[in-house]
């Protein structure tokens, strides 16, 4: 095997198994065992606008899969605001990806979690909370807070492992689209978007 190939490889086992270990410490919160695929974490990322003028938002970025999808779309490390439960997750991604503003706190109360950043608008948000190991009212309450923060039409783009959107339908409130079924993911994903319906 060549040098560089290795290396790579060495690079995504360890990412996998620091996974593998934030999933044994907190199932509940992380949710899926194995990192969403690379082209799961880029046909997330395909909604950004990289020249709104705005930050986007991440929320439950792990080891940083679809972070680096953000930041491969065009959005410069200070633009992208990403916020994290676990502190080892935390404490992984300062070191991998400077000059993110990453916050280790709780995605379902950004009014604290935000600080400062309370009354940002965001260009959108990519979520990979994993959202069906939380009570469907915190599902609602999350999305109507998410979509809150970003311009009408834009998209909260969810990920997600059941065949329907994981959060109810309220069509006076938002708009439900499906994006995507990415069969090359462990186990395959369904992309969901939200959408403010006025
Ligand atoms: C399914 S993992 C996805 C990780 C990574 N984005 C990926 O795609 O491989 C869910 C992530 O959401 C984080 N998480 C869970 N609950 C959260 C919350 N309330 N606020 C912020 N992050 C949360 C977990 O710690 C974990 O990193």
């Amino acid at each position: 095997m060549n040098f560089r190939l290795k290396q790579r490889f060495e690079k995504k086992f360890d990412e996998e198994i620091r996974f593998f270990k934030g999933w044994k410490q907190n199932m509940k919160a992380v949710g899926s065992i194995i990192p969403t695929s690379g082209i799961t974490a880029r046909r997330m990322a395909s909604v950004i606008n990289p020249h709104s003028g705005l930050p986007v938002l991440e929320l439950g970025p792990g080891t940083g899969v679809i972070t680096k999808a953000i930041l491969e779309k065009g959005v410069a490390p200070q633009s992208l605001v990403s916020v994290e439960f676990s502190t080892d997750f935390y404490q992984h991604l300062l070191e991998r990806f400077p000059g993110v503003d990453f916050i280790n706190g709780d995605a379902f109360d950004l009014k604290t979690t935000l600080g400062e950043r309370r009354d940002q608008q965001f260009d959108c948000v990519i979520s990979a909370v994993p959202l069906l190991n939380f009570p469907m009212y915190k599902r609602v309450a999350l999305i109507e807070d998410l979509l809150s923060r970003i311009p009408v039409g834009r998209p909260v783009m969810q990920i997600s492992y059941g065949p329907l959107s994981p959060v109810v339908a309220l069509p006076d409130r938002y708009q439900i689209s499906h994006y995507d079924f990415v069969v090359r993911n462990i186990p395959p994903a369904q992309l969901w978007i939200y959408r403010k319906a006025h």
